[in-house]
């Protein structure tokens, strides 16, 4: 009788740790499907740029060193306010930067820069790493494309979803072997006010 509550009580985890599993896969399976399903609505509020990179870059800054990359963050001066859903913003920072730190070599740079102009805040992500081909520049934007082994290719999709949803902009420049920059540039009042 013991003996066999024992393996019930065994049993009944090992079960358990099935269904927590699989809830864990079906909660990603969700979100992937929520991301797909339309531009995210946001919770606009004055926001700092360079807060959110500092605080992306401190996040992610264990990882660079793991990968022996340098992350540096050159703070523009003076960035106005921008109206921003802080929580999605962050998320496409962290697309970023984590691809460039993926592009990149160990002992290689990547340097976010943030900068004002008249009616807009950019955010350059530069790496020195792989780069990419000129024939790919147009197709890494587009859902499922990766050149990576484990890559979803959902992350630049979902990035530029979001930047779009902000009124943004998002470009690369790339020379294959010679690293990528992305361009983010935010508008700093709304196209409708
Ligand atoms: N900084 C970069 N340098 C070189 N290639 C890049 C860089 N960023 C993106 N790419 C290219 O764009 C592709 C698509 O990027 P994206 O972030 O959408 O997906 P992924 O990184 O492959 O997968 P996931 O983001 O789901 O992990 C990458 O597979 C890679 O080929
Ligand atoms: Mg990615």
């Amino acid at each position: 009788m013991a003996v066999g509550g024992t393996d019930l009580a065994q049993r009944t985890v090992d079960r358990f740790q099935i269904i927590h599993g699989e809830l864990h896969r079906l909660e990603n399976v969700v979100t992937r499907f929520l991301q797909l399903a339309g531009p995210p609505s946001l919770s606009l509020v004055p926001l700092s740029v360079n807060k959110l990179i500092g605080h992306t870059c401190e996040l992610l800054r264990p990882q660079a060193e793991e990968r022996g990359i340098d992350l540096a963050v050159e703070f523009g001066d003076t960035l106005p306010e921008v109206q921003a859903d802080a929580d999605q913003l962050t998320q496409a920072f962290i697309n970023l930067v984590i691809n460039a730190l993926q592009a990149a070599s160990k002992g290689g740079h990547v340097v976010v820069r943030t900068a004002a102009h008249e009616n807009d805040v950019t955010v350059e992500f530069a790496d020195d790493g792989y780069g990419i081909a000129t024939e790919n520049q147009e197709r890494i934007f587009e859902p499922y494309f990766t050149t990576k082994a484990a890559g979803s290719g959902l992350g630049l999709w979902i990035t530029q979803q979001i930047v779009h949803a902000h009124g943004g902009t998002l470009r690369v420049e790339s020379v294959s072997g010679k690293g990528a920059t992305f361009i983010l540039t935010l508008p700093v009042r709304l196209p409708h006010g």
